[in-house]
């Protein structure tokens, strides 16, 4: 089993504080080939190659710069979302240590399809450290490059919930980060009101390709609803963690045990604590949209770990990160910390259970965000898969 490099292509090969290392690989060919092409016709490219978000959702992009494109109004912006809070996610961080410049040459892509002239690269807190590269980067690319659009580097404030798209806007705009009620959509108005495109950093590393290799290139690669390839962070019981990059339809065993070297494998969080729990005997599963993917964040468990812990585990992010803005979530997530706390000291009911299971479905359908949303996924999974390792510590009624 070897990798495929091709959003990760230059990573590892050029000096990412050097841009002429990065031009003398090809750095700067989607861009020509772009221009090369009117705005919408650079849209209907990225339609055409099936390019699906690589930030969790997997909404089409060439649909979103459309809607973006078309909507009324000279003033309109590009979000490159690098908030990457999803536990056990680094995907996005390789990318900018090790290749800030594609992504700046997919940022200057988009901004010239959708016709925006500035763009923000919203970075998480946490990723401090990396700013003074990335800026220096992007003052490397402008003095080579005349990009077409502005870029600027946005340090976020160290929230989870600010990597949803509406809340990085409420973030950037200057307020508490928190989601917004939906319609309208961004593309329609996002930042400032104005007509606006959230990308994330892997998404934007596959412009470049496509428009150098063309659309028919990129859809005869991975799968039927997923095409391309996609980047994974892989941690937690393996030899050998880190960040791989598979076919799109790759299954996760390949991934899991010849990659990272797991043994023993008991479940596998795919696409982070807000993604599902594959258990070992569902390993053939292949990643993709149509079966599983979330962001690329993959948590390995072995046989010792207990599944109850990794739900409660879990659950403690989610209240933790938690906006408190709407009541499903901000209820649910609490009350959900409680009973599992409740079961994991012996003190839990049958009951409990099916109580859970009804309080994840109404968070489900009634949160206002994804992380409400997706909050519970690991108890449901978790309790669908090994049942009896939470019924084993039910207390005696
Ligand atoms: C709670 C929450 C956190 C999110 N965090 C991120 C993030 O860190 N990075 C990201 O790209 N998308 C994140 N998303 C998804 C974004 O809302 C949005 O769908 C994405 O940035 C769109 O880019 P894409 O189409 O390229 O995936 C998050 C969503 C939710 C609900």
């Amino acid at each position: 089993m070897t990798e495929q490099r091709l959003v990760l292509r230059h990573c590892g090969l050029i000096d990412p504080g050097d841009i002429a290392t990065w031009c003398a690989r090809g750095g700067f060919h989607g861009l020509e080939r772009a221009r090369e092409l009117v705005s919408t016709q650079v849209v209907e490219v990225v339609k055409q190659s099936g390019l699906r978000g690589r930030g969790g959702a997997g909404f089409p992009v060439g649909l979103k710069w459309d809607m973006a494109s078309k909507a009324p109004g000279s003033e309109k912006y590009v979000l490159c979302n690098a908030d990457e809070g999803e536990p056990g996610t680094f995907k996005d961080r390789y990318i900018l240590e090790h290749d800030p410049f594609t992504l700046i040459e997919g940022i200057a892509i988009a901004c010239y399809a959708v016709g925006a002239r500035s763009a923000y690269i919203y970075v998480r807190n946490e990723y401090h450290h990396l700013l003074d590269g990335l800026r220096q980067a992007l003052r490397q690319a402008q003095r080579t490059r005349d990009l077409g659009c502005r870029i600027e580097v946005w340090e976020g404030a160290g929230a989870y919930v600010c990597g949803e798209e509406s809340a990085l806007m409420e973030s950037l705009e200057g307020r508490r980060g928190e989601p917004r009620f939906r319609p309208p959509f961004p593309p329609a108005q996002g930042l400032w009101g104005k007509p606006t495109i959230i990308d994330n950093v892997e998404t934007l590393m596959n412009i470049p390709q496509i428009l150098a290799q063309g659309a028919a290139w990129f859809s005869g690669l991975g799968t039927e609803q997923s095409k391309g390839t996609k980047v994974f962070s892989v941690s937690g019981d393996v030899q050998r963690p880190g960040v791989y990059e598979l076919i799109m339809g790759t299954p996760l065993r390949e991934l899991v045990e010849e990659l990272s070297g797991a043994t023993s494998v008991k479940m596998v969080q795919v696409g982070g604590a807000s993604g599902r729990v594959v258990p070992a005997a569902r390993l053939d599963t292949p990643l993709a949209f149509e079966t599983v993917l979330g962001a690329g964040s993959i948590i390995v468990y072995n046989d010792t770990r207990d599944a109850l812990d990794v739900s409660l585990q879990t659950m403690e992010f989610f209240v933790e990160e938690c906006c408190g803005k709407c009541t499903p979530c901000r209820e649910g997530t609490l009350v959900m910390t409680e009973t599992l706390e409740r079961i994991q000291r012996g003190q839990g009911r049958e009951q409990d259970l099916s109580n859970l299971l009804d309080l994840a479905e109404t968070m489900g359908l009634t949160s206002l965000c994804g992380l409400g949303q997706a909050a519970s996924n690991c108890f449901v999974d978790t309790l669908q898969h090994f049942g009896e390792e939470y019924r084993g510590r039910l207390g005696a009624f």
